[in-house]
């Protein structure tokens, strides 16, 4: 393998429908898939997924996979929950991975997550990384920081409360939307 590892954990496809295959974008998907089911196959990849992706990409993905995505990577953030693509995900089984968690920075100003994460006495990355993983998601944060990807990860000893959940959760647009993979010039 040219990245000189044996294998690799999980491979997704990024985006459902690129403006240079608009005209073929499912023809494309379901030739990726394939390419990757024969990876999993033959132990090049142990999981594979898909990004960005909404019902109508499924529908055309279900028609010829064999292997169903294990994870569907999608931008969430309290700024945006996308209902639509997280209950689709979770009614067929497919983990959903939030890209961006942290709103690629732009939570860091929002007053309602500075009070909580005083209240809590965390940061407001942890306030937010917490907030995903008890609405079930996978959350993706980065960080060039060692001392940020290690509080990143302390999660695990503290619990958001139902109402403080509601607050983060009534903070939609306050840093930016999903884009439309249909529409978006990618
Ligand atoms: N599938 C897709 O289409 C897609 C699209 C976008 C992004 N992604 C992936 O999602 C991942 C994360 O998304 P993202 O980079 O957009 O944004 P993000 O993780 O929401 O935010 C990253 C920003 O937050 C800062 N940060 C991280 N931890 C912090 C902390 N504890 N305190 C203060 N600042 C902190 C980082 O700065 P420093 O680095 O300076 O710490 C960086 O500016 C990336 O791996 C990216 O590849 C996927």
């Amino acid at each position: 393998m040219a990245l000189n590892l044996d294998y690799l954990d999980l491979y997704l496809i990024h985006w459902p429908n690129p403006v240079k295959l608009r005209d073929r974008w499912a023809e494309t998907n379901a030739a990726s898939w394939l390419a990757m089911e024969e990876a999993v196959e033959s132990g090049k990849i142990r999981a594979i997924g898909v990004s960005n992706f909404r019902k109508n990409h499924f529908d055309e993905l279900f028609k010829t996979a064999v292997i169903k995505p294990a994870v569907n990577q999608i931008f969430i953030n309290p700024s945006d929950l996308q209902p639509k693509v997280t209950n689709y995900n979770k009614s067929h089984g497919i983990l959903t991975e939030a890209y961006s968690p942290l709103g690629t920075g732009n939570l860091f100003n929002i007053p309602e997550l500075k009070q909580l994460a005083a209240e809590y006495n965390r940061s407001i990355a942890q306030i937010a990384l917490k907030w995903s993983l008890q609405h079930g998601f996978l959350p993706l944060p980065k960080s060039i920081h060692r001392d940020r990807i290690a509080t990143n990860i302390k999660l695990f000893d503290f619990e958001i409360s139902k109402k403080d959940m509601e607050t983060i959760d009534s903070l939609e647009g306050r840093a930016g939307l999903a884009q439309d993979p249909d529409q978006r010039n990618l």
